[in-house]
């Protein structure tokens, strides 16, 4: 069809929204068939900065980009929006508490979330970026409470592919032979990536390794902390490849995982794998016709238990934290 797709993206004059934006507008999200329109959120001051990536976006000529809006008022930019990438966020400043960071961004995404429920489209989908993202998505999700929670997501998918990335070095294989890599719990240090029902060559990955301690204290860790060591060598935070993360979450959200693969994204729990109803916490996710589905029947080993359940406690956490705050 010609109708342009609605993307609204928050954050777009920062780091991954100059990132984002191009790959978005040459369409790399819905394929060069799909006209997009973007819907650009900044706060007022760097409305100015955002004009200026709006000249560039303009001097690319993409021929997919059907139009730009922007502005500082949620419920005038969501308008219409088929997708929300809420990549905007408060960042951890210095001597700042996880209660004052999760108080911030409340003041950021519980506004947000009830303008998407107001102005919206119908089908939105909406994708948190802005950390601590599961827990933004919660609030989000938590007000806006006419659009299906299953439309609410965080994004793991930069874990997921870092999980890739690190798999394929070890084992000296290219990353197209590596299939069902799963994220669990929080995108933070207490992450569990998980080799256990991945495959290498359609062999078990843990198997292929072999190597537990490698497992435990290199892979896991390199995945979880590999955000510190980008700001370690770059002197800032990823940021086109958390870019690259969320066209890949958002894309296969919509246009659907091919056969006999699965992705991580973190949707709202019903329960599976003992993690509690209603958290958004990373799981193996199947697509199909614009709807995830959590892989079932998966067997969890003590070893992998314990690691999901630490960092579904963290998560846990910290939805007690933001409903004490009055943000859910
Ligand atoms: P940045 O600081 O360069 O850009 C953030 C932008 O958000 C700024 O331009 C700021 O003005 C804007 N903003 C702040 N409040 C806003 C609001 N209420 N409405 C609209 N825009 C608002 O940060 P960067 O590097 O682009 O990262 C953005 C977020 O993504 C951060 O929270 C970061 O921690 C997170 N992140 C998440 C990853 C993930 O895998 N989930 C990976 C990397 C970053």
């Amino acid at each position: 069809s010609t109708t342009p797709v609605k993307v609204a993206v928050t954050g777009a004059a920062g780091q991954i929204g100059y990132s984002l934006l191009f790959r978005i507008a040459s369409g790399a999200l819905f394929g060069k068939d799909t006209p997009v329109e973007l819907r650009l959120l900044e706060i007022t001051p760097a409305l100015k900065a955002l004009e200026g990536v709006v000249m560039e976006l303009d001097d690319c000529a993409f021929p997919t980009l059907a139009g730009v809006e922007i502005g500082d008022d949620p419920n005038v930019v969501f308008a219409g929006a088929n997708h929300a990438l809420l990549v905007g966020a408060r960042p951890r400043g210095p001597g700042m508490e996880r209660g004052d960071l999760l108080e911030a961004n409340g003041g950021i995404f519980a506004p947000q979330g009830k303008a998407l429920n107001e102005v919206a489209a119908d089908d939105i989908k909406v994708t948190v970026t802005g950390n601590p993202a599961n827990t933004n998505a919660l609030i989000a999700m938590s007000n806006a409470p006419d659009i299906p929670q299953e439309r609410f997501s965080a994004l793991t998918r930069l874990d997921h592919n870092r999980a890739i990335s690190q798999l394929s070095t070890k084992l000296d294989v290219p990353v197209t032979e590596i299939r069902k890599m799963t994220i669990w719990g929080n995108h933070s240090a207490t992450q569990y990536p998980d080799l256990f029902h991945a495959e290498v060559g359609g062999k078990n990955a843990a198997e292929a390794v072999g190597d537990q301690d490698w497992l435990e204290n290199t892979f896991i860790p390199t995945v979880a902390k590999r955000g510190a060591a980008i700001i370690e060598a770059r002197g800032a935070s990823s940021a086109a490849s958390a870019a690259s993360a969320t066209i890949d979450h958002a894309r296969d959200w919509t246009l659907g995982t091919p056969d006999g693969d699965w992705v991580s994204m973190a949707v709202p729990s019903d329960g599976s794998y003992d993690v509690p109803e209603g958290l958004i916490s990373s799981f193996p996710v199947t697509v199909k016709d614009g709807q995830w589905s959590i892989v079932q029947g998966l067997e969890i080993d003590d070893f992998s238990r314990g690691k999901i359940e630490a960092t579904v406690a963290e998560l846990a956490e910290e939805r007690e934290a933001v409903k004490g705050l009055g943000l859910i």
